[in-house]
């Protein structure tokens, strides 16, 4: 692959190898510069088809605007179900991705493409087993929608968990609520998909710490850090991270569940 930006901002890109007769895997990641990447990953796609090559599956370990989706206000975009119609006109024939953000939406209401959506959550728990020596641990969702992630942590750990309930009232305006485990002299490890802008991070510390835990860290798969997410974290012993996302908070990598889930994808044409 060639890319680069123009003078003017825009992007080059140019597939330099013979993709003709092949099944392409497209791997691109969208952190913090979604709509360049998303942009990138656009016009990669659309070319490899146009070069002949006979399906594309496109891996993107971290999803863009995931979160959009529903229209909360009159007149809002629905950006996930729009990406998603994206990718496919480009030529998307089957998505590989890692904890997608679906907190509202199965895989099948927003695509019609086949998805395999891997977890990160099983290398994160394995990272905290031989890496951090816990006392008496305790898992923790901040919000409901986050107890699908802790519940594979927890039990891959071979903790208990307990759940928190959020109410976002603005992008950093977080509210927790929590009447869960006695976490009283115990190490609790907040479990997210994504760190954004740490407020509910922050916020989830805040309850733990004053319920008596001892120390409070953070696993999540995508370590986002939109400004000022670093500061609102000062509280948490230690933040663990995945590489979907580059961190300074990256330990673990999720190549181990893509590569399974793209020779989930590619058995089903072979
Ligand atoms: C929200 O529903 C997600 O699961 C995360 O809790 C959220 O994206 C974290 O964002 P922030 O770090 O900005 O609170």
């Amino acid at each position: 692959m060639e890319s680069r930006l123009f003078p003017d901002g825009e992007l080059y890109v140019r597939i330099a190898g013979d993709v003709s007769g092949d099944v392409v895997a497209i791997v691109q990641s969208t952190g913090r510069a979604p709509n360049r990447l998303l942009m990138e990953l656009l016009l990669t796609l659309e070319t490899a088809k146009e070069l002949g090559a006979e399906r594309a599956v496109c891996v993107i370990p971290y999803f863009p605007y995931a979160r959009q989706d529903s229209r909360f206000k009159p007149g809002e975009a629905i950006s996930f179900g729009i990406v998603a119609r994206m990718l496919e006109r480009a030529g998307m024939d089957a998505l590989v991705t890692v904890d997608l953000h679906l907190h509202r939406r199965k895989p099948e209401d927003v695509f019609r493409v086949p998805v395999e959506n891997v977890t990160a959550m099983v290398e994160l728990a394995r990272y905290f087993s031989s890496k951090v020596k816990l006392d008496n641990p305790v898992a923790v969702a901040p919000d409901e929608e986050a107890e699908q992630w802790v519940r594979v942590f927890a039990r891959e750990l071979g903790v208990e968990y307990t759940v928190m309930l959020k109410e976002r009232r603005g992008d950093e305006a977080v509210e927790i609520t929590w009447k869960g485990a006695d976490v009283s002299g115990r190490d609790a490890v907040i479990v997210d998909d994504i760190i954004s802008t740490g407020s509910t991070i922050r916020a989830a510390t805040e309850q733990l710490l004053s319920a008596g835990a001892k120390r409070v860290f953070a696993a999540c798969t995508h370590a986002i850090l939109a400004y000022p997410a670093e500061y609102k974290l000062s509280k948490v012993d230690d933040v663990v991270a995945s590489d979907t996302v580059p961190s300074p908070y990256t330990r673990v990598s999720v190549a181990r569940p893509l590569a399974e889930g793209i020779k989930k994808v590619v058995s089903r044409w072979t």
